[in-house]
């Protein structure tokens, strides 16, 4: 594992607990029978029952088991053994058994798929945070394309790459084109909680988006289809709001629109 990856995973050990904790995961809700996909995500999945899914970068698993909740048969994976250990426990409170949910630590960076991973999947699942953490996209496609069986899906749904040249506000601060570089960021706290982290550090790349097209297709994935949205899964501007239906957005009387959220469904030739 490479120094800055080793920052990150600091980082993520100690917000876990944190986010378990925090109104923003709302755990108890999860618990109680929630499904954390939002219904829109669960719209464009369809009927997945049976499926058997891969979720990349699972954190502590209410996604993973989520979709097990939806009739899948999910492997999670995640760089964090804290996330790793919550997911397993949360899984056994929920009564989900080890043969419909599994979760596996392991830095996607540097796993090798052949010891770890199947490569037979319907799907690789993958939204919300998840390629700023990782230094090189066109391993993150070729893992996707070996994780999936010939005609299996990749279903991705995170920021869009405009959103990286902002930060709170409207001013241009950042590139938006990829350098193969890391920004280095000091995070006094998280999206999620409003518990001061230990562990503030942070490296995050940043993929415009010809290079995610690109990384999918040079691994041999047909992009079946794209969208993007005028709003997101967690608040990055602050006068964003939160809807009923789980997004945020910009105040209604806004006249600004940009693209906030990215929707990815390639397809394994
Ligand atoms: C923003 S969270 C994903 C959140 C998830 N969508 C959810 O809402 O629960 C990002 C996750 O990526 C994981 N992660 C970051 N870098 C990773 C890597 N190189 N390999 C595997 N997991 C990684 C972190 O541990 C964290 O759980």
């Amino acid at each position: 594992m490479n120094d800055e990856i080793s920052i990150n995973l600091k980082r993520w050990d100690e917000l876990v607990n944190l986010h378990f904790q925090s109104k923003f995961y709302d755990v108890q809700s999860f618990i109680n029978g929630k499904n954390t996909i939002p219904e829109l995500e669960q719209r464009l999945l369809g009927d997945i029952s049976g499926k058997k899914i891969l979720h990349l970068q699972c954190h502590f698993g209410m996604d993973t088991l989520s979709l097990a909740r939806m009739g899948a048969i999910v492997t999670g994976i995640d760089f964090s053994s804290n996330a790793i250990l919550t997911a397993e426990k949360l899984r056994d409170e929920v009564g989900i058994s080890e043969d419909h949910v599994k979760f596996i630590q392991a830095d996607i960076m540097s796993v090798n798929p052949l010891e770890m991973i199947d490569n037979d999947y319907d799907m690789v699942f993958t939204t919300h945070g998840t390629i700023s953490w990782l230094p090189d996209l066109f391993k993150w496609a070729t893992l996707i394309s070996y994780a999936l069986k010939t005609g299996g899906n990749l279903f991705f749904m995170d920021t869009h790459p405009l959103l990286s040249i902002f930060e709170g506000d409207m001013e241009m601060r950042y590139n938006y084109f990829h350098t193969g570089k890391p920004s280095y960021y000091e995070y006094e706290y998280s999206y999620a909680s409003d518990t001061k982290v230990k562990n503030r550090s942070a490296n995050n790349w940043t993929y415009d988006m010809a290079y995610i097209l690109n990384s999918l297709i040079n691994a041999g994935l047909t992009i079946q289809r794209m969208e993007e949205y005028p709003f997101l899964a967690w608040k990055f501007f602050d006068i964003m709001k939160k809807r009923d239906d789980g997004y945020f957005y910009f105040p209604e009387n806004s006249e600004l629109s940009v693209p906030m959220m990215l929707l990815i469904i390639a397809e394994k030739n």
